[in-house]
């Protein structure tokens, strides 16, 4: 079931996220509504902030090109972390980033270019990774949601006012 996205700068974008304690059907329930949710509004990954849930859980699906050149996002390649925490970084890298609660904003973030992580999966499995390519950058702009921070806080002083700007003019 597709959920409503919260949007900037909606306040609860700001609430730090709690722990998930119980990996059951209401977990799933989440995460598969998550699914649906960044399927339909064409993003590559989603906090459970994002459809106003306050729970430390997030997904990633990366876009794999097929030979006729569509994208497909199956359900299957869904990477689905809950409780993760980042347990090495290095390097810096920029990037372009987005975000389906500043939907149509993209703007260049530096952040760590290598990322270890440990989660647990939905039924509660610890697991570990490491990456150092988009992957790395999209679990970095995930977990900020859980820590109630959005890509655009990263921004410099000067593109912070203009985008403040800007959005007031577009969301009016
Ligand atoms: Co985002």
């Amino acid at each position: 079931m597709v959920r409503e996205i919260v949007v900037y700068p909606d306040k609860r974008l700001k609430l730090i996220s709690k722990e998930v304690k119980s990996f059951d059907g209401a977990l799933h329930d989440l995460l598969d509504d998550m699914y649906d949710t960044m399927r339909a509004k064409n993003g590559v990954g989603l906090a459970a902030i994002q459809v106003g849930v306050d729970l430390r859980a997030l997904i990633i699906n990366i876009p794999l090109e097929g030979e006729d050149g569509e994208h497909d996002q199956p359900k299957e390649n869904t990477l689905e972390m809950i409780n993760p925490v980042i347990t090495e970084q290095d390097g810096s890298e920029k990037f372009q980033e987005g975000c389906l609660s500043v939907p149509g904003v993209y703007e260049d973030i530096e952040r760590a270019k290598h990322v270890k992580v440990v989660y647990f999966d939905r039924d509660g499995n610890k697991h570990s990774l490491e990456n150092d390519a988009f992957l790395a950058i999209a679990i970095q702009h995930e977990i900020d949601h859980l820590d109630g921070k959005v890509f655009i806080e990263k921004l410099s002083y000067m593109k912070r006012k203009k985008f403040e700007k800007e959005w007031k003019k577009r969301t009016k």
